[in-house]
């Protein structure tokens, strides 16, 4: 398996993937024209878990020049639990590290069981301090 910022070419399959492996409840629907705006902006950002021609896992590691976002964290359902999510958290924050970062942070809902596990292994604790206000445009 290699890990390693998407291709171009493999941007249609990311969104496919997505749709079968990634969370998509309460937010808004991803679309080709943000993932390529992401991919002009910072094509490093989106990295991905390959195997073979295979996708089998993602994570966007966003870094504006302040502070380190974690989104689209996601496995295929056949191939969980197999240390893939702990690996792309951790090529993600390698990448923080290199860019200066010193905190990293993820949007995760209450009841996503499945990635409070995976958060919590990785080291990553709940902020109860803060709520996320937000305002669609
Ligand atoms: C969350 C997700 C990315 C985890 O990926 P994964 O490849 O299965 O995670 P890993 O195999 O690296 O697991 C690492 C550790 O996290 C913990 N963990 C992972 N899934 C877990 C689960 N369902 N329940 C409890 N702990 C879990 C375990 O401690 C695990 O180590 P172990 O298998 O040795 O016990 C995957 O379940 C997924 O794609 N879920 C749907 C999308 C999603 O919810 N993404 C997160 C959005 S915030």
């Amino acid at each position: 398996m290699d890990l390693r910022p998407a291709l171009a070419a493999e941007l249609a399959d990311i969104l496919d993937f997505w749709q079968v492996a990634a969370e998509n409840d309460n937010r808004p629907a991803d679309s080709r024209a943000a993932l390529d705006s992401l991919y002009e902006r910072d094509p490093d950002a989106l990295i991905v878990a390959v195997d073979g021609d295979e996708i089998v896992g993602s994570v966007i590691a966003g870094w504006d020049g302040w502070r380190c976002h974690l989104y689209r964290l996601a496995v295929a359902p056949a191939r969980r639990r197999q240390g893939i999510g702990r690996a792309l958290i951790e090529a993600a924050e390698e990448r923080f590290r290199a860019l200066g970062g010193t905190r990293a942070d993820a949007m995760v809902l209450d009841d996503n069981a499945d990635a409070h596990g995976a958060w919590a292994v990785g080291g990553y604790r709940r902020q109860a301090e803060w709520s996320r206000w937000i305002k669609p445009l």
